[in-house]
């Protein structure tokens, strides 16, 4: 047995090691047969080493290898050698050595696997999450999870140095209202009764500071049975993190320094401290996105002024009823065909709008659908406050400020992509802080928290909280990455009485407030410090420090987007004895 003897991994091999005698544990990528020569690359999570059996060092190691097929798993013993002059692979860092081998010892055979381990796989994703083992063994897959190691390993130590507890909280907890749907689980010994897992510990971190642990962290799964994206999973790793007696400048400074780190030691890059900051407002002014990707400028237009009293009256009541006209000047776009505009429209309709004008400044003068309502002077306005000139699109939106916005931020992003305007191997911080407090939810009728409930106002908007909640400010902030939410967080309330008046707002009675939150509110009256805190996505982290474009690619075992694990075939059915021992009835 050779194997439990490895002495290097396949992709640590250099001209350094030439003359000595190793032995080494994998995975065959491929064999080459010429002649009396036997070419094996052989894969570990290292990387990927040429092994060569000659029938003239070896016979019988020689014959084995005769047998070997992909993905079969062996150890070899023998020789690092310079590889000869003119067959060096510069595409391998291991590619000027090869290895003569001695021993061969066959640990198991495979079969032709469904999916080819290498990295420029062209196959459905399907197929890659049903055979997820094989598909983890591709490099690119197993230098991202060894790349999430190291970015947890690097917070871990970051967050040590700075005094924080790593602490874990329930997985079973209570369902409590607000936020994402819940994971449920039945409790059998109390029927009828279910637990909830946790959409994120934030309840149990704040309570860690009201026991006086000050500083609090946790690399922590959490679960929301939401609709599923790219950047979504229903369970999902949050770097989680509170503390007590901070302000909010140094709590993101903090932060600041961590990521630095994390870049610095997972990528080797300098990050440019600190990060800008943008208010909220701002950041939907220009961008129409409460996440801006900031890698590109194309940024939005008011152009609200310009048709007040325009005789198109979608715009002019837009303006009349608080809404507004906003613009995008798409630069070199004035050509574009009925039919190319026409899925622009689409775009926007499926973004919310409900419609999308555009004026074209093409060679023969302005083309428009609206030109017929627009009068000479809106038009030369509009064409200045836009900063168009002949060849570009201006494009139209009017409706609430809200929905206007966030349709054309989207549609911008649309043309950053369409224009190549985002440049690659470039990371763009950005906090955007001063979120509102409450969110006014027509389908519900009711006010809702933008980040949740136990959010602080800024301490100037917090007379505004009876007057007009709506403009309430919220002590909370965001970090954004190249227009991904990487973490978001916030100062809380730390006092019963401004609880109670959230809970309030949000349309709790308060038998109901005390039902579901009398815990926490109880907790405040015992000495509370104030806190705040925030968590992170880690897999969106690790997403974006790969370059990968799905969160999927950085979890080991993940979901579909409709929610399935297609290797085990979870959720599954379960059996009747089961349901009945969790006293649960099914409905069809
Ligand atoms: P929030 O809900 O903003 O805040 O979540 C924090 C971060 O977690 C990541 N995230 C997700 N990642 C993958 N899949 C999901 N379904 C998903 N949902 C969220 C995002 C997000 O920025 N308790 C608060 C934090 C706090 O106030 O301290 C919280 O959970 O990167
Ligand atoms: P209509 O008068 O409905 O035929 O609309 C004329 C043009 O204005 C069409 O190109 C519509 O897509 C566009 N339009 C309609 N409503 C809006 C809106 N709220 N914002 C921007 N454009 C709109």
């Amino acid at each position: 047995m050779i194997y439990s003897h490895k002495t290097i991994s396949c992709g640590e091999l250099r001209s350094s090691h030439v003359g000595q005698e190793v032995v080494l544990n994998g995975w065959v990528q491929r064999r080459r047969d010429h002649g009396g020569l036997i070419f094996v690359d052989l894969r570990d999570r290292s990387g990927l080493v040429q092994v060569v059996f000659n029938a003239e060092i070896d016979a019988e190691a020689f014959t084995k290898a005769e047998e070997l097929r992909s993905e079969y798993v062996i150890a070899v013993k023998g020789k690092v050698a310079l590889r000869p002059e003119g067959t060096i692979n510069s595409a391998l860092p291991t590619g000027t050595v090869e290895v003569y081998a001695t021993v061969l010892e066959i640990l198991n055979e495979a079969k032709t696997p469904p999916i080819y381990i290498n990295d420029n796989l062209d196959v459905d994703e399907t197929l890659r999450l049903k055979y997820r083992y094989l598909d983890l063994r591709r490099p690119i897959m197993q230098r991202n999870l060894m790349l999430r190691h190291r970015v947890a390993k690097t917070v871990r130590d970051f967050l040590d140095e700075n005094g924080f507890l790593e602490i874990e909280t329930p997985m079973l907890t209570k369902s409590t209202p607000e936020g994402a749907r819940d994971f449920l689980v039945p409790s059998r010994v109390n029927p009828g009764k279910f637990f909830a897992l946790p959409q994120s510990p934030q309840i149990f971190k704040q309570l860690l500071m009201v026991s006086g642990y000050e500083r609090y962290f946790q690399i922590v799964r959490c679960f929301r049975d939401e609709d599923l994206r790219a950047d979504r999973q229903p369970e999902f790793t949050q770097i989680d993190l509170e503390t007590s007696f901070i302000d909010r400048d140094t709590l993101l400074s903090l932060m600041e320094a961590m990521m630095a780190r994390v870049f610095k030691e997972c990528l080797g890059i300098e990050l440019e401290l600190p990060f800008p900051r943008m208010e909220y407002s701002e950041a939907m002014r220009r961008f129409g996105s409460d996440k801006p990707d900031t890698r590109f400028g194309l940024e939005l237009n008011d152009l609200s002024e310009v048709f007040a009293e325009s005789a198109f009256k979608v715009f002019a009541t837009a303006v009349a009823t608080g809404g507004m006209v906003v613009g995008l000047t798409v630069p070199g776009c004035a050509n574009y065909t009925r039919s190319q505009l026409d899925e622009l429209s689409n775009l926007a309709v499926i973004f919310g709008a409900k419609g999308l004008a555009y004026v074209a400044l093409t060679n023969d003068g302005p083309k428009s659908p609206i030109a017929k309502f627009l009068s000479e002077s809106e038009l030369q306005q509009l064409v200045e406050k836009s900063n168009a000139k002949t060849g570009d699109l201006i494009l139209l939106i009017a409706d609430k400020r809200s929905v206007a916005q966030t349709a054309m931020g989207q549609i911008r992003l649309e043309f950053g992509k369409r224009l190549k305007l985002i440049p690659d191997n470039q990371f763009n911080f950005l906090w955007v802080i001063n979120f509102p407090l409450l969110e006014f939810d027509e389908l519900e009728q009711r006010f809702v928290a933008v980040h949740h409930p136990f959010t602080s106002p800024l301490p100037e908007d917090l007379s505004l909280l009876d007057t007009a909640p709506g403009e309430v400010r919220a002590n909370a902030y965001d970090l954004v990455l190249n227009g991904v939410e990487l973490g978001g967080g916030s100062m809380r309330i730390f006092q019963r009485s401004i609880q109670e008046k959230m809970f309030k707002l949000l349309g709790f009675s308060d038998e109901e407030a005390y039902e579901k939150f009398g815990f926490l509110m109880d907790a405040f009256e015992y000495g509370t410090p104030p806190h705040g805190g925030i968590a992170f996505g880690l897999d969106r982290m690790v997403m974006l420090l790969s370059g990968s474009s799905s969160i999927r690619d950085v979890i080991a075992f993940p979901k579909t987007t409709s929610a399935m694990c297609l290797m085990t075939g979870a959720p599954s059915e379960v059996a009747p004895r089961q349901l009945r021992e969790l006293s649960i009835k099914t409905i069809d």
